[in-house]
């Protein structure tokens, strides 16, 4: 009975096992033998072209088309805004940070940026070439006024 139990025990793990060989799951190690050191994967580059990119709906924060690396960020500076800010521009040529970084929680504009948008990278994000790990099937809002549209054209 004992020996009945232990072998319906072990049949799920079994099971397991197999399925796990068959689909090759991915691993952090690849599939480098355990008493080997394996290739590591690559860190993705960094995008770094300089083009402002598309955002994807009105309020979204935009994409950081450069690198920022280095770019401190702290109590006693802000890199960001050496080129960011409303007088670092004549001279950066960088798009000034929005009249929305100055406002309070009453939406009262203050005269220099306001704490709550002051650490840059809470909200904005560089991107990198990495491979993208699922399909991304997110639909521009023109294209659903689109499809409204035609649908509303179609009824009529
Ligand atoms: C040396 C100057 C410089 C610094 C420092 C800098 N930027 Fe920029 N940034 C620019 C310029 C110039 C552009 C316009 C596109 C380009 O040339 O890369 C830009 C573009 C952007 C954009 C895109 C704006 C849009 O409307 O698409 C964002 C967001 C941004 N930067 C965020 C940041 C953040 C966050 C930091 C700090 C981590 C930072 N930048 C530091 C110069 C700078
Ligand atoms: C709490 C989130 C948040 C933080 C923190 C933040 N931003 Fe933004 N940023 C946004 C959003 C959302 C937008 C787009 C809508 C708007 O303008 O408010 C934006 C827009 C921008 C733009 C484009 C402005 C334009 O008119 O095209 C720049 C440049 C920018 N941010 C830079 C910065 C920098 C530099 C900092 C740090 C000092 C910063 N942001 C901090 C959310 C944030």
């Amino acid at each position: 009975m004992k020996h009945l139990r232990l072998a319906i025990l072990a049949v799920p793990v079994f099971l397991a096992t197999a399925a796990f060989a068959q689909n090759q799951v991915a691993t952090l190690r690849n599939t480098a033998p355990l008493d080997q050191e394996g290739e590591a994967t690559q860190i993705p580059g960094i995008v770094n072209t300089d083009i402002r990119q598309v955002r994807n709906y009105p309020d979204q924060p935009p994409l950081i088309p450069h690198k920022t690396d280095n770019y401190q960020v702290d109590l006693n500076s802000n890199k960001c805004l050496t080129c960011h800010s409303r007088t670092a521009v004549e001279v950066s040529q960088a798009p000034m940070i929005s009249v929305t970084h100055f406002m309070n929680r009453e939406g009262q504009t203050l005269g220099a940026v306001s704490p709550r948008r002051y650490f840059c990278n809470q909200c904005h994000v560089v991107q990198t070439n990495a491979r993208p790990l699922v399909e991304n099937e997110f639909v521009d809002v023109d294209k659903v006024i689109d499809y409204v549209k035609a649908q509303q054209g179609g009824a009529d």
